[in-house]
């Protein structure tokens, strides 16, 4: 077993809140187990230009309360080729890295795979991601505090709503997936919610549910769609035609990214942080950090990657039912 002097930490892909709190922990746990820990600036990016530096225990004072990550991030297309994972090995090699820590999502996590195939160091994926869209874990970093933001963003879009008996159309990310629309669906107690993994038909699962809400004496009514559904306009232009309802779109976009992390975001952070260092220190490596359970475990990166994770049907029908 080679003894680990030195690894690498970076982020990689969208940037989640939380991801500051992941790499206080890589980079202080890195240093209680004996690392040298070199934080990567920009993702791939930073590893293919050598743009990193030597962190220390106080490089990563008061980060954790702030959303975004110190280290930036990018989504490195040249990392996406042979020849790109060759440059990072090489500059790998370059700056005498042992072990990389990669914080991010699937297409990184692949990166981080082709990177140890080059070089042979042993790599491990902290899952980072609004979405909760990565197969091998229950959840992934970011996640609690997009939701939480959402939350926030749909109770002030009620009071108005309310104010003018109006239907409110909310768009929220979620890229494929919607995890974010689903648990917001529940706390906000949304009229209708539409999920990329379902098809839907707008009379069904829209004017109907609204009408029979109107008839029951609701005054105004949030509709929540995932950008993977796509046509938000053209979905709230129905609503207004077909139901004479007055009605708003709102799409979130990128503030649902930004904010300081919620206490679920931060410990969560530190524990998939302290598993990935203490597995480096222990030998291990080629795997990704997920949360089962209560339990937080290391999987095997081939076996990760292929992993898939399905929405929850009874999260959906729970949804239906406290519409009504
Ligand atoms: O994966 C996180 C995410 O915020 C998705 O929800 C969204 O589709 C995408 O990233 C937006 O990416 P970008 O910031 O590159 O526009």
């Amino acid at each position: 077993m080679k003894t680990i002097k030195r690894i690498g930490v970076l982020t990689s892909g969208g940037d989640a809140p939380g991801m500051n709190a992941a790499i206080r922990a890589v980079v202080r746990s890195g240093i209680y187990h004996g690392f040298e820990v070199f934080g990567i600036k920009k993702g791939y990016e930073g590893l293919l230009s050598g743009d990193m530096y030597e962190m220390n225990l106080r490089s990563v004072s008061d980060i954790m309360s702030r959303g975004g990550t110190i280290l930036q991030t990018a989504r490195c297309k040249d990392f996406n080729t042979q020849e790109g994972v060759e440059r990072g090995a090489r500059m790998a090699e370059v700056f005498k890295l042992d072990g990389l820590v990669v914080i991010g999502g699937d297409g990184s996590f692949r990166g981080a795979r082709d990177l140890s195939r080059v070089i042979g160091i042993p790599v491990v994926g902290i899952p980072a991601t609004i979405d909760n869209d990565i197969g091998c874990t229950d959840y992934t970093i970011g996640f609690d505090t997009a939701c939480n933001t959402v939350k926030d963003a749909i109770d002030k879009i009620k009071d108005t709503a309310y104010s003018h008996e109006r239907c409110s159309v909310v768009e929220v990310m979620g890229r494929g997936a919607g995890y974010i629309a689903l648990h917001c669906a529940i706390a906000d107690g949304a009229e209708a919610c539409i999920l990329p993994e379902k098809s839907f038909d707008i009379n069904t699962d829209i004017i109907q549910p609204l009408i029979g809400c109107r008839n029951r004496g609701k005054h105004h009514y949030v509709v929540i769609i995932a950008e993977g559904v796509g046509g938000t306009m053209d979905i709230a232009n129905e609503i207004k035609q077909i139901t004479g309802i007055s009605t708003t779109t709102t799409i979130l976009g990128h503030l649902q990214r930004g904010g300081s992390p919620t206490v679920k975001d931060r410990v969560m952070a530190s524990l998939f942080a302290c598993k990935a260092t203490e597995v480096l220190k222990n030998g291990g490596g080629n795997c990704v950090i997920a949360s089962k359970g209560d339990e937080v475990i290391a999987i095997e990166i081939e076996e990760a990657l292929k992993m898939t994770k399905k929405i929850d049907e009874h999260m959906i029908i729970t949804s239906k039912m406290l519409s009504l």
